[in-house]
């Protein structure tokens, strides 16, 4: 089977599972690594739709490994062990047979305590941001200029963080939320290096015709008390990608993954509570293709020519000296 046939809706993998997310299986390997399985799973309107989306689960993970390959050059420590198979395999050698269910949509990481906010960076002003400010002249609680239009552009980006809900809509909280959750010290942090991160994701897509409008970073603590990235990464699954050269302020904008999605589910009389309608073939490959094309996009690589080795971003093996 190539791997355009072959979608995984829910995987069932011989190890231990801790948590099965929206998108993700995600299982225990040992104490202290964990193996992320992507899906394929799409949702929209934070509906899960019954269609999955072949190679949806790859893409994101791909992208991910892509993003903090360039992250930890700058200096970010993160989760990602590997997503090479076969790097994982050699970590967990009873997954060979099953290669089939994870290979190129999964992530061996280091198992973390997540810090439960979710660090939402806004560099355009869209969505439920939008709604607040339409609303109530404020992001996150605290006033923006007045006058400003639907998918402005926000400089500088704000951080306007929410609480990650074990279950339903995250809601947003302010900074003082998160100064009296994690303390002053570790929320300056958050926000700082969520920006930071987004800075550098936003100049990166901008080079390549595309908006970063606004993305989603999670951390966790490891045991001997570090704080990494965790979760996925400026994926299109975390983050609000737009086409640049369609880009006009003063009513929404086209999502380059999702539309094909939107614009089905618009055309019905869906009122956006389960159960979700069967998505036709037709919108199924069209979005396939998006996922896809901004895969090509972002890393200049087909997604087929592409093999994530983070390790080539470490230093490399010492070399003996020559004679
Ligand atoms: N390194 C890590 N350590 C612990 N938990 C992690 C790590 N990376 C990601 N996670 C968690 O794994 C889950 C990923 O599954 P996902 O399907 O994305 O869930 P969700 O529906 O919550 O978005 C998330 O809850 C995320 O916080
Ligand atoms: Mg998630």
């Amino acid at each position: 089977m190539s791997a355009s046939e072959s979608t995984v809706h829910t995987s069932d993998l011989p190890l231990p599972l801790a948590r099965r997310g929206k998108v993700r299986d995600v299982y225990a390997v040992g104490d202290d690594r964990l193996l992320m399985v992507a899906s394929d799973r799409v949702s929209a309107f934070d509906v899960v739709l019954p269609q999955p989306v072949p190679r949806k689960g790859e893409v994101l993970t791909q992208i991910t490994a892509w993003w903090l390959a360039r992250l930890e050059a700058l200096g970010i420590d993160h989760h990602l062990i590997t997503a090479d198979p076969d790097e994982i395999v050699r970590a967990v050698p009873e997954l060979e047979p099953y290669r089939e269910a994870w290979a190129r949509r999964a992530m061996l990481v280091h198992r973390t305590d997540p810090i439960m906010v979710e660090c939402v960076i806004r560099g355009y002003i869209s969505g439920s941001a939008w709604k607040e400010y339409r609303r109530s002249g404020t992001l996150a609680g605290e006033p923006l200029p007045e006058g400003l239009v639907e998918s402005q552009r926000l400089d500088p980006p704000i951080f306007s963080p929410a609480t990650k809900a074990v279950e339903g809509h995250d809601e947003n909280i302010t900074f003082d939320t998160v100064v009296e959750l994690e303390g002053a010290e570790t929320a300056d942090w958050l926000r700082d290096t969520s920006l930071a991160i987004y800075e550098h994701g936003r100049a990166t897509a901008a080079e390549r015709g595309i908006i970063l409008a606004d993305t989603k970073f999670e951390f966790g603590r490891t045991a001997d008390g570090r704080i990494l990235l965790i979760d996925e990464v400026l994926t299109p699954d975390s983050s609000r990608y737009w086409p640049a050269d369609t880009y006009q302020p003063g009513r929404g904008q086209p999502s380059l993954d999702k539309q094909p999605i939107r614009d089905y589910l618009d055309s019905l009389n869906w009122d956006k509570r389960p159960p979700p309608p069967d998505l036709p073939d037709h919108v199924v490959h069209e979005t396939t293709r998006r996922y896809q094309e901004i895969f090509r996009r972002l890393t200049g690589v087909e997604l087929d020519a592409f093999v994530a080795s983070p390790s080539a971003s470490r230093p490399a093996p010492q070399e003996e000296p020559a004679p």
